[in-house]
């Protein structure tokens, strides 16, 4: 099955890319044919710095890669390395009713704020759908938040294919039940443009001020509590086995513990957990020729099947 999914280069990565999306593209590329990219052209409406975007652009492909994403079982690329996207993202575009790209959050959000969107925002979850399409994705694990993008291209998808026949492969989002909406240090979904995160790399000892910094309510200690509704102990469980997660409920429920406890937890699980990943990215950081070597031949590999998908498309619609 082509499972794909993408990521924006626009920072480092956090808890929520790696629990909501790219815990799954590693999950999934055993026995699947998977495609994943690095979504520069969706970072041009937020990086408009051309260094720093190179820069983050292999970043994002040495996270990945060390991680656990595997080049010789998935296919990695860069978006921009597809021009085909582009073409696509045209023929979908005179498709997209306005209305429809007016209700998608991102463009929403910005606008509810008072702040200026260009058409790039507005458009760009059509630029997502020809992600999504060219390379005729069946499934598409991301976050929750990347939920009602998927919708758009399936919707697309489906307008096209009623109006100029069978061209397209409808996509489903896959998310995950505990960890498709990762809550970051103030409990809000976790995310960049919140200042909110805990970077996956970087200064550990910083990592760990950060972690210990994560809100919690003002309910004395000793009183029990419900560990579901609780951001600290939802991160808590991202890094814990099905037997610590049950002690560490039991001792919500029971009360009597201390958040400073909760929270060196989570610092010394997610050191652990990570330090593999830590180590690997070093590695490949002294070997960057072969990044960039898996980048071309991934880009290779992704342009055949968009050239077909796109060729279809262009038929389909009167284009050749
Ligand atoms: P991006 O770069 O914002 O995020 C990458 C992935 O991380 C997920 N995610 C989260 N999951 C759980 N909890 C969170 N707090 C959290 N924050 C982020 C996102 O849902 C996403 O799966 N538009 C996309 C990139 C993209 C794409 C695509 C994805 C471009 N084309 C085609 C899928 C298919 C984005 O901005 O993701």
């Amino acid at each position: 099955m082509r499972v794909l999914s993408g990521i924006q280069p626009t920072g480092r990565p956090h808890w929520g890319n790696f629990f909501g999306a790219i815990h799954q593209y590693i999950d999934l590329q055993d026995d699947n044919d998977g495609f994943y990219f690095i979504a520069d052209m969706h970072a041009l409406t937020t990086v408009r710095d051309a260094k720093a975007l190179k820069q983050y652009t292999l970043d994002a492909a040495l996270d990945l890669m060390a991680l656990g994403l595997d080049p010789k079982k998935a296919t990695l690329f860069v978006q921009s390395q597809v021009p085909e996207v582009s073409e696509l993202t045209w023929l979908l575009m005179t498709g997209t009713p306005m209305g429809l790209l007016e209700r998608c959050h991102a463009y929403k959000d910005k606008k509810e704020k008072g702040l200026n969107a260009d058409a790039g925002l507005f458009t760009y979850p059509v630029l997502m759908a020809a992600d999504i399409l060219i390379y005729d994705s069946e499934v598409v694990p991301v976050g929750q938040d990347q939920i009602q993008h998927i919708e758009v291209a399936r919707d697309l998808a489906g307008s096209f294919n009623h109006t100029f026949g069978e061209t397209f492969k409808l996509p489903k989002a896959k998310t995950l039940d505990h960890s498709a909406k990762v809550p970051g240090t103030d409990g809000e979904k976790m995310s960049k443009s919140y200042n909110n995160t805990l970077p996956l790399f970087g200064n550990v000892k910083q990592i760990r001020k950060q972690i210990m910094r994560i809100t919690t309510d003002s309910r004395a200690m000793e009183e029990p509590k419900e560990p579901e509704g609780d951001h600290l102990f939802q991160l808590y469980r991202l890094f814990s086995s099905p037997e610590d997660v049950e002690t560490m409920a039991a001792m919500y429920r029971r009360g009597g513990f201390g958040y400073g406890d909760v929270k060196k937890a989570v610092a010394e699980a997610s050191e652990n957990y990570f330090a593999e990943a830590r180590a690997r990215r070093e590695e490949l950081e002294a070997n960057l020729d072969y990044v960039h070597e898996t980048l071309r031949d991934g880009a290779a590999r992704a342009r055949e099947v968009a050239a077909g998908v796109l060729s279809r498309a262009q038929k389909a619609c009167g284009l050749r």
